[in-house]
């Protein structure tokens, strides 16, 4: 017989093992199924669970096929671990869940208990749809690249004939011969030069993006300064700037030229955006370890318009490169701030603000971690 106080620590210790391999089954990434020799079900964790849609407790001592389909190549998978005694792999299997079709690596193998006698079997099954995002973001990334590289040529060369066209202009222009009547049409060769060119600049920063050059900056003096360049521009088009600046905000490590032409697209979309005049809200703020941005700390800036929101279209294709829905856009504003920011693994993000209008929100990494 054991004394009482014997039996409590025995308990407590026992409760501690069990919390300890519930916490371990838990954070497993992967999905874990144990199975019976008979190919029953006897335990999915958590991630498993999910995967395939349904609870440990609902499928406990089903058959495995019930869960994954009498014709999945992962019965048989299972059933030759079984066979050989070795683990199987398959590289790329499907399961269905009830959110439909999706694409898995699985390993089969044995479970035996300490004395090597064969309990079950254990399929580890890994998500694939997290890869295959990644893998189409790097061949996006590698088009990006390849179209680039051509645009980048092709922009050179426009460049300089450009500058040629409007410079032979002002030279008319400035003849004391030059008919006054005619000004009207070589305003528009010189409006329609500034506007093919700053397309052309657009797209050499698109398509040539510099590695950002990483100093400790402070948003709120970035944003100032971009401020006092658009400030004429904004008064014309009657529009007033409120700031809710936090002035504790700690430095970000940043390339301060990219930001200032994040902040500017930003402050030029929400400008041409209230045709009409009004309101734009400026605002900085930090959050420690962000979830939204891989867990780092950063400084969260806000650009608020009142104009009238997003279109549909505009929503689902915002950060495509010339998506425009302006007469004059060149569709490179926010295609360029994505990059730029992604390049400081920052995020950003677009959306219609709650009190009217749209709201642009930049996270930034802080300097120092
Ligand atoms: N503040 C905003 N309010 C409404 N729509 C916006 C705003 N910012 C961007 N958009 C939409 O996103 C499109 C793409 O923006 P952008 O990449 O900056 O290119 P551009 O300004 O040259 O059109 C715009 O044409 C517009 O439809
Ligand atoms: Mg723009």
């Amino acid at each position: 017989m054991y004394e009482r106080p014997e039996v409590e620590k025995l308990q407590r210790a026992l409760n501690k093992m069990q919390a300890y391999q519930e916490d371990l089954l838990g954070s497993l990434q992967d999905g874990l199924v144990v199975v019976d020799r008979q190919l029953r079900v006897t335990f999915l964790n958590p991630a498993a669970e999910e995967l395939l849609g349904i609870s440990g407790a609902t499928a406990d001592g089903k058959p495995l096929a019930s869960l994954l389909g009498d014709s999945s190549p992962l019965i048989p998978l299972v059933a030759r671990a079984f066979e050989t005694g070795r683990a199987h792999a398959e590289h790329e299997a499907s399961v269905l869940n009830p959110r439909g079709k999706i694409s898995v690596s699985a390993v089969a193998s044995l479970l035996a208990d300490h004395s090597g006698e064969t309990r079950g079997g254990v399929l580890l099954l890994r998500d694939l749809t997290r890869i295959r995002e990644l893998e189409d973001q790097v061949r996006r990334a590698e088009r990006l690249t390849a179209i680039g590289t051509l645009v980048a040529g092709i922009a050179h060369e426009i460049r300089n004939p450009l500058m040629g066209v409007r410079g032979a202009t002002q030279l008319l222009q400035a003849e004391s011969s030059f008919p006054p009547a005619l000004k009207e049409y070589t305003d528009v060769v010189i409006r329609e030069v500034d506007r093919l060119n700053s397309l052309v600049e657009g797209m050499l920063a698109f398509a040539q993006p510099s590695p950002p050059r990483l100093v400790e900056c402070n948003v709120n003096q970035i944003m100032e300064e971009i401020l006092a360049l658009e400030e004429p521009v904004l008064v014309r088009r009657g529009i007033t700037v409120r700031r809710i600046y936090d002035p504790q905000i700690p430095p970000i490590a940043a390339d301060p030229d990219q930001i200032r032409q994040v902040f500017l697209n930003l402050i030029r979309n929400g400008a041409e955006a209230m045709e009409r005049g009004g309101e734009l809200t400026v605002e900085s703020a930090y959050e420690r370890r962000s979830p939204r941005c891989f867990g780092l700390s950063v400084a969260v800036v806000k650009v608020i318009d009142q104009g009238p929101g997003l279109s549909p279209e505009a929503r689902e294709r915002l950060f495509d490169p010339f998506f425009t829905t302006k007469p004059t856009g060149t569709g490179l504003g926010l295609a360029i701030c994505h990059r730029i920011v992604g390049d400081h693994r920052g995020s950003i993000e677009v959306a219609d603000a709650e009190e009217g209008g749209c709201a642009a929100t930049v996270l930034l990494p802080l300097g120092s971690q």
